[in-house]
């Protein structure tokens, strides 16, 4: 039985510390060798899933016109979001980057393929095979930020025209769209926190002892 110490146990917490959302301020012009994206993958097909479902699928996206299409959709989805914040929060929040499209080289659209027969576990609460997506891609997450490689989650995107964009199945839901790349730095802290949009809320007000 593979056991660890506590030397691995703090390089984790390291890692889960450390871990940022990055936006198209941070990254850089340089590929990623496939090898190193693999591992990024291999990490994301080894997360728990309901009833072992493993109801992902993953389409990389390099191309600068695919790209274009799929910023065009942030553009568009961008503009929406901007009416839902009070006028000052407003100013702020157009200040913000919130993508990083283009300048990440490559880009990872995350789907849930539901599967056609029942799935141990899920028959009950039908969300948790998207839960399982969401597993995936916070392994892909740290295993990025394990390699000094950025990544970036862009949900402000029409779902719909991400499938279309990229010919995905109708069954399929986009779960995640990843950008990814190596960056010139990575922030000690969320980038939403240093430009105070929130503030991390306090631990000893999260968890319950027994009940609420
Ligand atoms: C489900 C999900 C969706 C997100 N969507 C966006 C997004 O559209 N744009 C963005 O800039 N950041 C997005 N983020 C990143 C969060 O803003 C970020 O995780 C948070 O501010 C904390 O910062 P940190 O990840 O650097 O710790 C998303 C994160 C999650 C988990």
């Amino acid at each position: 039985m593979k056991s660890f110490n506590s030397a691995d146990s703090d390089l984790l917490e390291e890692i889960i510390l450390h871990r940022r959302d990055v936006r198209g301020n941070r990254f850089l012009d340089k590929p990623i060798p496939q090898k190193v994206l693999d591992k990024i993958l291999y990490a994301g097909v080894n997360a728990p899933s309901v009833g072992f479902s493993q109801p992902w699928e993953f389409v990389l996206i390099r191309d600068t016109d695919r790209k274009q299409a799929i910023k065009a959709s942030f553009r568009a989805e961008n503009r929406k979001a901007e009416a839902a914040f009070c006028q000052q929060r407003q100013e702020s929040y157009k200040k913000l980057k919130l993508e990083g499209i283009h300048e990440a080289p490559v880009n990872i659209a995350v789907f849930y393929k539901p599967s056609d027969h029942p799935v141990l576990g899920q028959t009950s609460m039908k969300e948790v095979g998207r839960y399982s997506v969401v597993c995936a891609v916070q392994n892909m997450w740290l295993m990025a930020r394990a390699l000094n490689i950025g990544l970036g989650w862009v949900s402000i995107l029409d779902p719909q025209k991400v499938k279309d964009i990229l010919n995905a199945p109708q069954q399929n839901q986009l779960v995640a769209y990843l950008c990814l790349g190596y960056v010139d730095y990575f922030y000690q802290s969320p980038e939403l926190e240093r430009l105070n949009w929130e503030q991390r809320k306090d631990f000893s007000d999260l968890v319950k002892e027994e009940s609420y």
